[in-house]
């Protein structure tokens, strides 16, 4: 299989994981990028089995009105029992690296009011040490320097997105060279500086499942110790 039909696949499975849960007043969360959206595009052949969604990004909320699902402002609902999405690295403790498609803040916000957050990746996302994607930070477009700045001393090589706006009307710094041996303290210090929204580190709330496509099947994985 190659990585579109990986990616297809644990969409699918991932449709299969919380299809028993979903009820008439189920709201799904929903992420963002092209796993996310075959993930979409599976959910979309049950949508009279549960009342809508939450989408973590203008283009997947898009896509869901485009499929005649709902789409809820995440303010006017309670808690989500569910969120799905993609990453663009996983390690063994289910935490991740995402922000590929400049989605992290509202992703890390949806993620962050769900029961469960369900991770669907290819194997090419899997990995041993987290950072050789580059690790996308959310910055407020006038401290973008300053933040990049800071991030050197953190020991990373940040890159402006050329071309980027996220939804939220802010830039993207992309972190090259981390080797991300302790996600939680990166997270927590990337956070610390003025002038970052969001980074693109899902340790602090990491992935409760992930569904891995293989080469021999959709692999179910939690998350194992550090
Ligand atoms: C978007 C994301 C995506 O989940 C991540 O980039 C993976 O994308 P894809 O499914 O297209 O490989 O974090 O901000």
């Amino acid at each position: 299989m190659n990585q579109d039909q990986l990616k297809q696949a644990v969409a699918q499975a991932a449709v299969d994981y919380i299809l028993p849960r979903l009820e008439r007043n189920t709201i799904v969360g929903v992420g963002t990028g092209s796993t996310a959206n075959y993930f979409i595009d599976s959910l979309a052949e049950h949508k009279g089995l549960f009342d809508g969604a939450v989408a973590s990004s203008e283009a997947s909320a898009e896509r869901l009105r485009q499929h005649g699902i709902p789409v809820y402002d995440l303010n006017a609902v309670d808690r989500l029992a569910v969120y799905v999405d993609g990453a663009d690295e996983s390690n063994a403790q289910l935490h991740l690296i995402k922000g590929g498609g400049a989605a992290l803040t509202r992703e890390k916000i949806v993620a962050a009011c769900s029961d469960e957050f369900v991770c669907i990746a290819d194997q090419s996302k899997w990995v041993e040490t987290l950072g050789k994607f580059p690790l996308p930070v959310e910055v407020i477009p006038m401290a973008r320097a300053h933040v990049a700045r800071e991030l050197v001393k953190l020991g990373g090589d940040p890159v402006h997105r050329q071309g980027c706006t996220t939804d939220n009307g802010n830039q993207i710094l992309d972190v090259f060279g981390m080797q991300i041996h302790d996600a939680i303290a990166l997270e927590t210090a990337i956070n610390q500086i003025v002038g970052v929204v969001a980074n693109g580190l899902f340790a602090l709330r990491a992935a409760d499942v992930l569904l891995l496509g293989t080469s021999t099947g959709v692999q179910t994985l939690r998350a194992m110790q550090a």
